[in-house]
């Protein structure tokens, strides 16, 4: 089914560096969650936001089916999925072509020697930095507070500015007047975890800086 959706971008390599062209047909910016899960926050953020491009990214069919039958009772032009493992980003995103990127309660991978396949780890973040353009930013949320940590560190020592931090974003008034749930944070948080979240923008410098 999701090899024959119409709302899953298939083969995404070819469109490289052209997603707004030629799969939304415009110049928004692209915002794109990885590890989108049954996608209820890219849906609400994607209809919230008509002025920007969406797309939310999973590895597993059997999860993103469900996003996708959600979305196909409400259709919206700004949104559209990828199967896809983020390892592989750099093959599907050129340079500079992502404004944001949303990372939601992504896998922890608790054990050292998988470090690397934390998508908050200065292994993906040192991807990120090529794909997102100077000052794009990376929006994260979990319940996890050593990946939270961990996270935090990775961001400092690769030069990451910290724009937004907060340990217990349920009872920060002001950031969830534009906060979208996701599943699992409506789960953890009914169970008293507190949530966590940083914003961190891109080290890279501007064209103009020297
Ligand atoms: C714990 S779930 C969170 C789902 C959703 N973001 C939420 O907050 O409800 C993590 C999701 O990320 C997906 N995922 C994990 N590693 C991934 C990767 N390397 N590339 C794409 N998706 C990944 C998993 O399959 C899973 O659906």
């Amino acid at each position: 089914m999701i090899a024959e959706n119409e709302y899953v971008i298939h083969e995404p390599e070819q469109y490289k560096g052209r997603f707004t062209a030629e799969i939304f047909g415009n110049d928004r910016p692209l915002n794109i969650e990885i590890g989108t899960g049954k996608g209820r926050f890219i849906t609400e953020l994607a209809a919230s936001d008509p002025s920007a491009d969406y797309l939310g990214i999973e590895k597993y069919s059997t999860v993103l089916l469900k996003a996708v039958r959600k979305f196909s009772g409400n259709v919206l032009d700004n949104l559209r999925f990828i199967r896809m493992d983020a390892e592989y980003i750099l093959d599907v995103f050129g340079e500079n072509e992502i404004n944001r990127i949303y990372l939601n309660f992504s896998d922890p991978w608790p054990k050292d020697r998988h470090a690397k396949r934390r998508l908050p780890s200065s292994s993906y973040l040192k991807r990120f930095e090529r794909l997102l353009g100077p000052g794009g930013c990376i929006e994260f949320k979990t319940d996890n507070r050593e990946l939270f940590d961990f996270g935090l560190s990775e961001a400092g020592q690769s030069g990451w500015e910290v724009c937004y931090l907060s340990y217990d974003l349920h009872n920060d008034k002001e950031a969830m007047q534009t906060n979208i749930m996701t599943e699992y944070e409506e789960k953890f948080s009914s169970l008293g975890n507190p949530i966590f979240k940083y914003i961190i923008k891109n080290p890279k410098p501007g064209p103009h800086s020297s």
